[in-house]
C-alpha cells in the first residue's frame, strides 16, 4: 500500500507527525521519500526503508522519535513538483495529491546560471561576427532615411500659364524620390502659383523677406518681399490633401481642400476649416524668360508649426 498525504506517523515509541509531501524516483515512478511535518520543528525527509508498515491513514516507522529526529530537515528548494516536471504516466503509478508529489530538483536547471552565461555568450559571439556583415546593409537601406534634403531647383513651366492676378494655377511637375530600399520612382506633385497684387504680398510676407534653411539652419533661398510670384506647396497643411482654386459662394475665389473643408485665400491664409496654419510657401524665382523654379519642399501636415519633412 503507499503512504497516503495527511497520514498519522508514528515512531517505535510514540506519534510523530503526519506525511505533507511525497518524493518520488522520477525513472521508477516509486515513492523514494517521505516528508513528515513534526510540531515543534523543521518538516523531515524519511527514506521508505525507514518505513516499517503503510496501513491505510497510517505510516509506521522502524526507529523512535529520537532517532527520526536525526534524519536532516527538508530541504524544499531542492525539489520540484510534478506540475513543474512532467514525468511520464506517473499517475499510473501513484495515488497521491499530483500536487505533493515531488521530484528532485532537475541536475540540468541547478546549471542554469552557467547555461544562461554561454547562451548570452554565443550571442555576443554571433553579434561580434554579424556585425561586419551586417553593417553595409543597414548602411544601405538606411541612407535615404539620413540622406540631406535635396535643394535643387526645379524648372516646372512658364509664368506665361498664369492669366489672372490673385489667382492660383496649378504647376504640374515630376520628381524623382528613392524610399528606403526601394528603387527610384518618378512622381507627379503639383504646387499652385500665383501673380501676387501688393496686397496679398503684404499678407504673405507682413513685410518681411522670408528665408528657407537647410537641416543646419543655413539660409538657402529668400523670397524677396516685392517679387509677385508666390508658390504654395500643393499639399494641405491639414492632413496633406491636394487642394483646388474655386469659386466660393460666400468668399469668392479660394483655395479649397475637398477632404475636410479647410478654406484658404489667395495670400492662403486660413478662412474656414480645420486647418491648422496656412498653406506652405516655397522658394521661388522666375528667369528672365519667364521660367518658374521652385525647390521642392513638404511639410510635416496636422501641426500649427511647419517642419520640413522633405
Ligand atoms: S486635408 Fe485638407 S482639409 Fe483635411
Amino acid at each position: 500500500m503507499q503512504p497516503k498525504l495527511k497520514s498519522k506517523v508514528r515512531g517505535a515509541d510514540q506519534e510523530i507527525g503526519e506525511v505533507t509531501k511525497v518524493i518520488v524516483d522520477p525513472l521508477s515512478h516509486e515513492i523514494s521519500d517521505l516528508v513528515v511535518s513534526v510540531s515543534g520543528t523543521e518538516d523531515r525527509q524519511v527514506p521508505m526503508c525507514a518505513v516499517e508498515t503503510v496501513t491505510d491513514g497510517l505510516v509506521q516507522l522502524r526507529m523512535s522519535k529520537a532517532d527520526f529526529l536525526e534524519f536532516a530537515p527538508f530541504k524544499r528548494e531542492d525539489y520540484v513538483t510534478t506540475h513543474e516536471v512532467e514525468i511520464p504516466h506517473l499517475e499510473d503509478h501513484l495515488h497521491v495529491t499530483p500536487g505533493e508529489v515531488l521530484v528532485p530538483f532537475p541536475e540540468l536547471e541547478r546549471n542554469v546560471k552557467r547555461r544562461t552565461f554561454f547562451a548570452n555568450l554565443t550571442h555576443v559571439i554571433g553579434l561580434f561576427i554579424g556585425l561586419p556583415l551586417a553593417f553595409p546593409v543597414l548602411k544601405y537601406l538606411m541612407k535615404p532615411m539620413y540622406s540631406p534634403f535635396d535643394n535643387g531647383w526645379l524648372k516646372i513651366g512658364n509664368v506665361g500659364k498664369i492669366k489672372a492676378d490673385d489667382a492660383g494655377t496649378q504647376f504640374k511637375y515630376k520628381r524623382k524620390v528613392k524610399e528606403a530600399y526601394l528603387p527610384e520612382a518618378e512622381i507627379e506633385k503639383n504646387v499652385w502659383v500665383l501673380k501676387a497684387t501688393p496686397a496679398v504680398l503684404e499678407k504673405v510676407y507682413q513685410g518681411k523677406d522670408m528665408e528657407f534653411h537647410d537641416a543646419l539652419g543655413k539660409t538657402i533661398w529668400t523670397n524677396k518681399k516685392d517679387v509677385p510670384y508666390i508658390a504654395f506647396s500643393g499639399k494641405c497643411p491639414h492632413l496633406g490633401c491636394g487642394f483646388k482654386w474655386r469659386q466660393h459662394k460666400v468668399l469668392g475665389q479660394v483655395f479649397l481642400c475637398p477632404c475636410h473643408l479647410s478654406i484658404y485665400d489667395a495670400a492662403g491664409k486660413v478662412l474656414d476649416g480645420p486647418a491648422p496654419r496656412p498653406l506652405d510657401p516655397l522658394p521661388i524665382q522666375i528667369s528672365a524668360s519667364g521660367e518658374v523654379q521652385i525647390i521642392d519642399m513638404e511639410f510635416k501636415a496636422g501641426t500649427k508649426s511647419q517642419t520640413r519633412i522633405v
